[in-house]
């Protein structure tokens, strides 16, 4: 068949790698189409340009290129309701209708959903004006963890360590800091722990777990300086022991399947959450929509199973007829090489030579990469994610820092100490 996928980073250049190997796209006339795509993503489909915003266009695509699956990779899109469109023309979609992806549209939905199911999770208030907010902050003690309701590009949730702060981080929210995005504020208890991800695959009822990762995501070594969409991540987080594994598909996974469905808006394609691990067991961070980026690539790395037929599985409700997803026990790890001035303002057109990066094995997926006259260059702030395998953390580590050290780009840099809470783990056996 053939198959578009939405998107343009480097969780969709991992995305495209893993279904061009698939059987759904064996044949000679099936095509993969990546819209926009990268010069990456171009080694494995062919790039078309394309407005997600525009649904009527997406639809004449697909309808022009008889396409059998989208594959839609960003949350924007989906919030947007383009999966709804997409159905409602009769075509297959890997990811949750408008109402279902309010789980990471709207975090007021997500607490709300969890309170009525019984999941765990931090306290919360609901507030919709300053002065709402401000008498709420009196039955919460510092640190303040506050939270705009809506999508804010990773950037909506403020930790305030002091009261003071919080009001004028609540001041600055309700004052259209987020936009749209910040007329609803969530506060929540501050939970302490380690945290971790855990993705499932869910067609609405039935769930297969696909893995579980661990990101980095302060722009400096030692986990210091700002946040950033997540400069590396690894796979699998063995902190997620096989009995919190259980827990929480148990305890947060089904019930929030369960009570989506029950309530109308059946949510499918895969379920990303975010958990702390508390003292008192695992609790929900948050939802998102969609693959974590750049956790997808360390998941891609060690996925066996045909992700075509897996995602194509979610987007026909046949999810139940689908084996148990088969992953290397291998751990994967990517370091994300970034251009200078990230997550500020990145410097863009910055030569990148990839030089003999992918020889041992490791696979360079690109992030924010253009062709300029043939040059291959910046253009985002998360511009490379190298990624490789190995027997442990430490060695898919050494391995991944091996290829970064065989990239030249003078204009980027990057953490040199990603995985660092594991292979310390490691080293003490
Ligand atoms: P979110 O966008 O909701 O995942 O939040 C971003 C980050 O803020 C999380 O990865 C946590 O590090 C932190 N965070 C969010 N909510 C809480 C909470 N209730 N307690 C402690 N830390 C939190
Ligand atoms: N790396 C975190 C995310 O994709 O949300």
């Amino acid at each position: 068949m053939n198959i578009l996928l939405l998107g343009s980073g480097g969780r969709e250049h991992a995305l495209a790698w893993k279904l061009a190997q698939s059987r759904l796209l064996a044949g000679a006339k099936d095509k993969l189409y990546a819209a926009p795509g990268n010069p990456g993503i171009a080694d494995h489909a062919e790039c078309v340009t394309l407005d997600v915003t525009d649904h009527a266009a997406v639809i004449a695509f697909c309808d022009a290129h008889r396409i059998g699956l989208v594959v839609v990779g960003p949350e924007a899109p989906l919030v947007d309701g383009l999966a709804d469109s997409l159905r409602g023309e009769g075509f297959a979609v890997f990811g949750p209708s408008q109402a279902a992806a309010q789980l990471e549209g709207s975090k007021g939905f997500t607490k709300d959903l969890c309170q009525r199911a019984g999941i765990p999770t931090a306290g919360y208030v609901r507030t919709a004006s300053l002065d709402q907010a401000l008498r709420a902050l009196d039955t919460f003690a510092a640190p303040y963890v506050l939270k705009a309701d809506g999508l804010a590009a990773g950037k909506g949730v403020v930790i305030a360590a002091s009261r003071a702060e919080a009001e004028a981080a609540l001041a600055e929210m309700f004052g259209g800091q987020f936009g749209a995005a910040g007329a609803e504020v969530v506060i929540e208890e501050f939970m302490e722990g380690e945290e971790a991800s855990f993705f499932a695959l869910t067609d609405g009822a039935s769930v297969l777990s696909f893995g579980t990762a661990q990101d980095h995501k302060r722009v400096g070594d030692g986990d210091t300086g700002p946040n950033t969409g997540g400069m590396g991540a690894y796979s699998p987080a063995r902190v997620l022991t096989p009995a919190l594994h259980r827990e929480v598909l148990d305890r947060i996974i089904m019930p929030t399947v369960r009570a989506m469905a029950d309530e109308g808006h059946p949510y499918s394609g895969v379920l990303f959450a975010g958990l702390m691990l508390t003292a008192n067991g695992p609790k929900l961070i948050e939802y998102n929509c969609r693959f974590g980026d750049p956790e997808c690539q360390v998941l891609m790395m060690r996925l066996e199973s045909d992700l075509g037929e897996l995602l194509y599985a979610c987007a026909t409700s046949a999810l139940a007829s689908q084996p148990p997803v088969r992953r290397s026990r291998q751990a994967a790890l990517t370091v994300v090489m970034a251009a200078n001035g990230y997550p500020g303002t990145p410097e863009k057109g910055g030569a990148i030579d990839l030089g003999a990066a992918e020889e041992h094995g490791a696979k360079v997926f690109h992030a924010g990469t253009a062709l300029t006259d043939g040059q291959l260059v910046a253009s985002g702030g998360r511009v490379l994610n190298v990624t490789a395998l190995g027997d442990n953390v430490t060695e898919a580590q050494a391995a991944a820092y091996a290829a970064v050290d065989a990239i030249a780009f003078p204009s980027g840099f990057c953490r040199r100490d990603i995985g660092w809470r594991e292979v310390a783990r490691e080293s003490h056996g």
